[in-house]
């Protein structure tokens, strides 16, 4: 979200409007109060509207004094809770390009005005930006050069929870693309959590065919099968199912528009190499039942602009080997038989590691990653589930030197950002990265739904997950990449 500044100082409220000073007739005890019309209204346009609009995420509108004014008091408990906007990186450390924090002067500005009452003010109210629901956030206006929707609408319950699945598509492309934004639409904002692409082949001894979406759910069209004729061969590589070894064509979690790539970077999609776009989907129940049919826009980039870079590589974690560090859950004798004849998409095998104990409050999962080359690291995800309690990242240098590089003290499994470095960080050759996990299975945590249970690796919500990624770009003459700030 681009945060371009407004005057928020006191200053603000004694413009001259229509020629007559505000100060003028301002005489009484609440003559310093901000109003709407002078610094507030702005505020929020700015900062809030994005979600807190029609047919978006917010659960209310705030595009008027009157939608502002009804809402006041809890919007102050909130701005003060640090709890709105949403964001959860410690401000003590790093600062990133899609911060959507608000500053503390824009946090006082706007308890000061709750406090005097939530005076309108005088003057006309700020204009609200120009949103069109079916509008492209790329900065330059454009429409996408191609759209890429999801075959088939999918459709939500009014209640209960809706599970984490992934359908699968063909990839659009027959050849290597250079692209330069995309930006994930999901057709219906409100019944949509998230929703992450990658693109890979049809690992092997699968192939896409007729199927339940999960185990129980809906049967799909756009299911990954067990292919009956498909024998192992126990020297080949070539099944691994790894998420995404082809790249991403974006995510959308809620407030995030067009993601562009660093300047001088393309993000190549290998159409030549892989054919399939696995749809990671999680809705909400809404209270009543949704349809909604997701979209991929996708911005090619111009082959005529300089040298085209390869896009960001994502940091391998040693010490897990690219497994999970939870374990998964133990195997059935059905599945120890699949296993046993192949590999099974997208799950991970591997049941020797350690679950995270039963009503454990503290449990740490450590991943270290080692930088080969001198590289610019451009940014950090973390994803866990209901457990998740924080995350830190720490950069060690070769000297010794230790930097904190993201520090996400109350981690939530509702807002899944991944924090884009404003500047890129220079990791010298030899540098490892530590990422840091804790979990909190005891009662204490009120999002958990089964503190005595222990707890395994697995894509469902109630299970948990250790995964976190660090984007870089080894770094090469004057490569440096850049981010304008506008994602
Ligand atoms: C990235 C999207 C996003 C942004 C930006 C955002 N909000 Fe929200 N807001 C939400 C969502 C979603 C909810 C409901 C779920 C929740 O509370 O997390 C919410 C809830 C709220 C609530 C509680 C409503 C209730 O029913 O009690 C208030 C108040 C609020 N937001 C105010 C603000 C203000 C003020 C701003 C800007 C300074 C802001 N929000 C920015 C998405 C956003």
């Amino acid at each position: 979200m681009s945060r371009s500044f407004v005057l928020t100082t006191l200053t603000a409220v004694m413009v001259i409007v229509g020629g007559q000073s505000l100060t003028a007739e301002t005489s009484d005890p609440t003559e310093d109060t901000p109003t709407y019309n002078g610094a507030v209204g702005q505020l929020l346009l700015e900062n809030c509207a994005a979600c807190h609009r029609p047919n978006q995420i917010g659960p209310m509108s705030l595009l008027t004094y009157k939608d502002a004014r009804r809402w006041a008091r809890t919007i102050k408990a909130k701005v003060e809770g640090r709890e709105m906007p949403p964001w959860f990186a410690d401000p003590r450390f790093g600062h990133f390009a899609n911060d959507l924090s608000l500053s503390e002067q824009d946090i006082a500005t706007i308890v000061e005005w709750v406090d005097g009452g939530a005076p309108e003010g005088e003057g006309a109210p700020p204009e609200p930006p120009t949103f069109s629901d079916d509008g492209w956030t790329h900065p330059s206006g454009r429409d996408p050069d191609f759209i890429y929707e999801l075959p088939i609408e999918w459709h939500t319950e009014a209640d209960g929870e809706s599970p984490n699945f992934n359908l699968f598509t063909p990839l659009p492309f027959d050849k290597e693309v250079l692209i330069e934004a995309t930006e994930i639409r999901p057709g219906n904002f409100a019944a949509t959590h998230h929703i992450v692409t990658n693109v890979m082949n049809v690992p092997a001894g699968m192939k896409i065919g007729t199927g339940p979406a999960w185990p129980g759910g809906p049967v799909v069209d756009y299911a990954l099968v067990r292919d009956p004729d498909y024998e192992p061969d126990q020297d080949s590589d070539a099944g691994n199912s790894d998420l995404g070894p082809g790249g991403s064509l974006g995510a959308y979690i809620p407030g995030r528009g067009a993601v562009l790539t660093a300047e001088g970077q393309r993000l190549s999609i290998r159409g030549d190499q892989f054919n399939m776009v696995a749809w990671n989907l999680h809705y909400q129940a809404t209270g009543q039942p949704e349809s909604a049919r997701p979209q991929i826009g996708i911005w090619f980039a111009k082959d005529d602009e300089g040298t085209t870079q390869e896009p960001p590589m994502v940091l391998q974690e040693y010490i897990s080997k690219g497994v999970q560090l939870i374990a998964p859950p133990p195997l059935s004798a059905a599945e120890r038989r699949a296993a046993a004849q192949g590999r099974q998409a997208g799950q991970n095998l591997n049941p020797l590691l350690d679950p995270i104990p039963a009503n454990d409050g503290d449990w740490t999962v450590t991943g270290i990653g080692a930088v080969q080359n001198d590289s610019w690291i451009q940014s950090l995800l973390v994803h866990a589930h209901l457990r998740g309690k924080d995350f830190t990242f720490v950069l060690t240098r070769p000297d010794g030197t230790e930097e904190i590089m993201l520090r996400v003290p109350n981690y939530s499994f509702d807002w899944q950002f991944e924090y884009e470095l404003s500047e890129p960080t220079f990791a010298p050759a030899g540098s490892t990265i530590k990422m840091i996990a804790r979990y909190d299975n005891s009662r204490a945590n009120r999002h958990n739904p089964a503190p005595h249970r222990e707890v395994y690796w697995s894509e469902q919500s109630w299970d948990d997950m250790f995964l976190t990624t660090v984007q870089y770009t080894e770094a090469e003459g004057d490569n440096r990449p850049r981010t304008d700030g506008t994602r």
